[in-house]
């Protein structure tokens, strides 16, 4: 039987990572998957062409019960280190919104160019494995369909529960509980919000119309695209606030957030004073979104602007510029890009991932409670993680 020094679970980005990491420093590295191709989020990310990291990388863009954990991994491994890597295999890509950085032709040319790496660093990567068992005598052991493996370190790297019909599982979670590490509660995130009949009626017949809006709830603040859906809300604004979000809580809509609502209010009362409030928030806002608007949320304002007091006017600006609802819950993990959650991050050595009470198990990527933002931060995440899990096996 090959001697390893190292078995790799999930041969997903961090695991990727971590196997070249580690091999390159001459490990024997075994990375063992269940799927029957590895990388098989990078390879549908970034609708095909794999928003593979973020120029603007920081600690502050990532939600975790500890929100200091992951600046070690991220400036150990960087979004330079990883543009560096890419532009070695000369894989064209360019630079989208808001420091974005994607493929410019297939996210398989990122899947393609950690296999190599892999390949070079001779890794022995093991597809279409079933994991059944791991246990811990003397180093670690590895059941599976097609037989046993031991190895003294082991990598937890199969990622989240997100997206079940592409293999997620919850593998790493459950291994991470038998070895007695605490995990945060994993619940969907970067996902869209689903409302109920409330807001319903409103929502549902304008599905498709798009906004810049800003989302907020307590201190985050998203400033991006909003999209009404038949059962609710999408768009990156509200995938974004999706994380942070708990059930029962309301989120805050700015509509208008380039405008002084109030002011544009007061204008039209002077300058259009026989305008209905339909047709005023129609100039600033999408024409479907704003007759919704004047039928479900303002129906009572039957008369035009000019003949509506200043108050009735502040009151309808409030709204434009704070609106707070309660979404009624998510799409769940079937349409969730990310886990939130996860392996709790007090368990974890942020230099090196390794689990401080269990000695040679680390555990990378979507695993940890550590959830970035959308735009490419969770795979720097996973490079990041994966990569020092890799210097320390
Ligand atoms: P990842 O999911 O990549 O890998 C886990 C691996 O473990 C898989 O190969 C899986 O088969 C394997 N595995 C799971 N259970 C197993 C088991 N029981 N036994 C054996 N193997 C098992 N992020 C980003 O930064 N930019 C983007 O553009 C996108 N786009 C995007 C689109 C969509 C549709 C989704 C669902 C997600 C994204 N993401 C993203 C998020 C990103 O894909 C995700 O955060 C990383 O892939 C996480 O990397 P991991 O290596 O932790 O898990």
């Amino acid at each position: 039987m090959t001697a390893y020094d190292a078995i790799i679970l999930g041969a997903g980005a961090a695991g990727l990572m971590a196997a070249m990491a580690a091999g390159q420093r001459g490990r024997r590295v075994l990375l063992l998957d269940h799927g029957a191709e590895a990388g098989a989020k990078i390879l549908i990310s970034g609708g095909g062409r794999c928003n593979f990291t973020n120029r603007e990388t920081e600690p502050a863009r990532f939600f975790s019960e500890n929100p200091h954990f992951a600046r070690s991994a991220l400036s150990r491994y960087t979004q330079h280190d990883f543009l560096a890597l890419v532009e070695r295999h000369r894989i064209a890509w360019h630079e989208k919104t808001l420091g974005q950085l994607f493929c410019d032709g297939s996210a398989r040319a990122i899947v393609a160019m950690l296999l190599a790496e892999c390949e070079a660093a001779g890794v022995d990567l093991r597809l279409r494995h079933r994991i059944t068992d791991v246990s811990r005598a003397d180093g670690f052991r590895v059941e599976t369909d097609r037989g046993a493996f031991t190895a003294p370190a082991l990598v937890l790297a199969t990622g989240g529960l997100s997206i079940p019909k592409l293999g997620a599982t919850g593998l790493s979670l459950d291994i991470a509980r038998r070895f007695g590490l605490p995990v945060v509660e994993p619940r969907p995130a970067l996902v869209p919000l689903t409302f109920g009949e409330d807001w319903l009626p409103l929502m549902r017949p304008i599905a498709g119309v798009s906004l810049p809006i800003e989302a907020r709830l307590g201190r985050d603040r998203f400033r991006e695209a909003m999209l009404f859906t038949h059962r609710g809300l999408s768009g990156p604004a509200i995938l974004q606030i999706s994380t942070p979000w708990r059930a029962g809580e309301a989120i805050t809509l700015d509509l208008l957030p380039d405008r002084d609502a109030a002011a544009l209010l007061r204008e039209r009362k002077r300058d259009r004073p026989k305008a209905g409030i339909g047709t005023v928030l129609g100039e600033v806002l999408p024409s479907r979104l704003a007759a919704a608007l004047a039928a479900h949320r303002f129906a009572h304002l039957t008369r035009p602007v000019g003949e509506l007091p200043d108050k009735a006017l502040l009151a309808v600006a409030g709204m434009l510029k704070g609106l707070s609802i309660t979404p009624m819950g998510s799409e769940g993990y079937a349409k969730a890009e990310v886990m939130a959650g996860g392996v709790s991050t007090d368990a974890l050595s942020s230099r090196s991932m390794e689990a401080k009470a269990v000695p040679g198990l680390h555990v990378t990527g979507e695993a940890v409670d550590v959830t970035g933002w959308l735009g490419g931060y969770n795979f720097q995440w996973a490079w990041s993680s994966g990569w020092c899990a890799g210097q320390s096996v």
